[in-house]
């Protein structure tokens, strides 16, 4: 693809930087988890109304896993936000985040299971029953409730695309999966891209 092909396909970002000036100002505004997960929601929302933003590399499905993009960090590492997309019937293993989240669906829907420790023996067992988010929903993971979840691909057959947003750099946040049994593994996850979108280029008005 030449230089002029990629310009032509560069969505306009602007959604996206305002989402991320928005959230900083909350975060400077307030460290109450409840207002964060609720105003922050409300951003989110606001963000995933549209589907005309998310670049087409952020977006790619891998054959085998899903993939998790990262799409901004604050410069203190106070929250990062994430594309999640998701191949068709692809799924994460049992995990926690050990931080706030947001998750809200771009494209496609999702399927989400969460999981307790059980009071007596510590065994891991399902809370709640299954849950779809459709797209445009949001939803909170308040570690205050506990955060261990599942999360899957609603659709056999097309990709589906969450945005996510942490109180802290998640793919460097040292968590667990968990087998069905409940046994623990460390896990840190990382990311799949090298770059970032490139927010802050503002000759380039769409
Ligand atoms: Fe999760």
């Amino acid at each position: 693809m030449n230089a002029f092909a990629q310009i032509a396909v560069t969505p306009d970002l602007s959604p996206l930087r305002r989402f991320v000036g928005n959230f900083a100002a909350l975060l400077n505004e307030t460290d109450d988890l409840g207002a964060i997960l609720e105003r922050g929601g409300a951003l989110l929302a606001r963000l995933v109304e549209r589907d005309d933003w998310l670049p087409d590399d952020y977006a790619q499905p891998h054959p085998e896993r899903y993939q998790q993009y990262l799409l901004h960090c604050d410069s203190a590492e106070r929250f990062s936000v994430v594309s999640f997309v998701w191949g068709p019937g692809q799924a994460t293993p049992i995990h926690d985040h050990r931080v706030w989240g947001l998750v809200g669906v771009l494209r496609g829907a999702e399927k989400v299971q969460s999981f307790r420790h059980r009071e007596h023996d510590g065994v891991l067992v399902q809370h709640g029953a299954t849950r779809d988010l459709l797209e445009a929903e949001v939803e909170p993971i308040d570690p205050r409730e506990g955060d261990i979840h599942r999360v899957e691909n609603a659709f056999a057959d097309r990709t589906s695309i969450s945005i996510h947003v942490y109180g802290g750099n998640i793919g460097a946040v040292e968590r667990a999966t968990y087998r069905a049994s409940g046994e623990e593994r460390p896990f840190i996850s990382g990311y799949a891209n090298t770059t970032l979108p490139n927010l802050w280029d503002l000759s380039r008005k769409a």
